[in-house]
């Protein structure tokens, strides 16, 4: 089967080198792919965006399955535009895709479906917004409704920082139209994990657990960013809260899909904050996270093909997961000055000093006459696995320290938390 990855991170190499190991591919495109991919890829010079551009390319040279893995490509209608000219595709459609496009659908979906979240207000004006926030506990958390690179969620301690938050949001409209509406909504504490999960809108069927480090800096200081680093299992995730996030969360968010016309197909993210009351949802993402893919599918023991095409066929209650019970461990190596202003087109060197075990997935690189260079914020994301934590933990370590480009930045303390 000819196979086709529309992105071009390090989820997108995750997903295709995983995807390579399947003995029925027998070809891998990437849109638009980047250094690292190019080597297990061939690499399409579209963009993900490019609706019109990839279900030509996907017709003409007759791809047997896209998998769209962004947000924006699945928002926008991606898979839509490809099931209306018969290419099969692995991803949600637009309307089910909404669950992560818009934070005000999320929210009202989740309370009309009994689901825990936190308690919230949607404001469509800033003057009513400021108005409640000036009055309301805190903190409190302000969101932007629409996409916003990760970025739109704005905790605030003080009733000037919330003000601040909502002029910013919707008067700047520093998240552009994002930002027409907003959520604000109570905050909660506890420890946050992330879990993936293939369904194909009858049959859910969870990843592994995994927890993101998404400040910039060790102790979870500095700005937020895209993520800087994963493992995977969360030691916060029992099979008790399993149990529970099943019976409250997983199962009465497909039904509620189901229910308002909007079948989800492909893999839902469930960002989970575990508190005192039970586990609630901070966010739906419609996609596989990342740098989560980059301790999840390493783990994963099935042919991915197989599970993607249950899904589309809508027969994953044939499939079984099983995992490798081991504990995995992926360090993000960023440019510096990442998540603000940084340079690009530095030389990475050492690349193939670092052991044979360690999986090197390629984020922001570019490969010219057969060296790699820097391409972006996120540069490289240095998974290891090993039977316990400690143990996954230097061996990420150690391969990073091996791996050089100028003014690399990296978190020191993946996986301690
Ligand atoms: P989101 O994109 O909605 O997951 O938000 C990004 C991050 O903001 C989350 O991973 C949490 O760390 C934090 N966050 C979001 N909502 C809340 C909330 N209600 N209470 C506390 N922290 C939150
Ligand atoms: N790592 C968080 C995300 O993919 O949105």
């Amino acid at each position: 089967m000819k196979v086709l990855v529309v992105g071009g991170g390090g989820r997108e190499h995750a997903i295709l080198w995983k995807l390579k190991q399947s003995p029925r591919v027998s070809k891998l495109y990437c849109a638009p792919g980047n250094g690292g991919i190019s080597d297990i890829a061939e690499c399409v010079s579209l963009s993900a965006l490019d609706i019109e551009g990839i279900v030509g390319f996907s017709l003409k040279e007759k791809i047997d399955m896209v998998v769209v893995a962004p947000d924006d490509p699945l928002a926008a209608g991606m898979v839509d535009a490809l099931e209306e000219a018969g290419v099969r595709a692995f991803g949600p459609r637009k309307n089910a895709a909404e669950l992560e496009s818009s934070k005000v659908f999320a929210k009202k979906l989740m309370k009309k479906y009994n689901i825990p979240t936190a308690s919230y207000e949607v404001f469509e004006d800033s003057g009513t917004a400021l108005d409640y926030v000036r009055t309301a506990k805190l903190p409190l958390v302000v969101k932007a409704d629409g996409l916003a690179l990760g970025k739109g969620v704005l905790i605030c301690n003080t009733e000037n920082e919330a003000a601040d938050a909502v002029i910013s949001i919707m008067e700047d409209r520093r998240f552009g139209d994002a930002g027409k509406r907003i959520v604000v909504e109570e905050f909660l504490e506890g420890p946050e994990v992330s879990v993936l999960a293939f369904t194909d809108g009858k049959t859910i069927i969870p990843m592994e657990s995994s927890q993101d480090h998404k400040r910039a800096c060790d102790n979870d200081e500095g700005p937020n960013t895209g993520g800087m680093g994963t493992f995977s299992p969360s030691r916060h995730y029992t099979g008790e809260i399993h149990d529970i996030c099943m019976e409250k969360i997983f199962v009465p968010t497909i039904n509620a899909m189901n229910n308002e016309g909007r079948p989800f197909k492909g893999v839902i993210f469930f960002g989970l904050i575990l508190t005192e009351d039970g586990p609630k949802v901070l966010e739906y993402n419609a996609r596989f996270g990342d740098p989560e893919t980059q301790v999840v599918l390493p783990r994963l023991e099935n042919d991915l093909l197989e599970v993607f095409e249950a899904v589309i066929d809508e027969k994953l209650d044939t499939i079984k997961l099983s995992w490798k019970n081991e504990t995995a461990v992926c360090v993000v190596m960023a440019s510096g000055g990442y998540p603000g202003n940084y340079e690009k087109g530095y030389e990475i060197s050492g690349l193939d000093s670092v052991d044979e075990d360690i999986i090197v997935f390629h984020a922001g690189t570019k490969k010219e006459n057969n060296k790699y260079f820097t391409n972006g914020g996120r540069v490289l994301g240095v998974t290891a696995l090993a039977g316990n934590m400690e143990k996954a933990r230097e061996k990420a370590y150690r391969a990073v320290s091996r791996i050089c480009f100028r003014d690399a930045h990296y978190r020191k303390d993946i996986g301690i938390k």
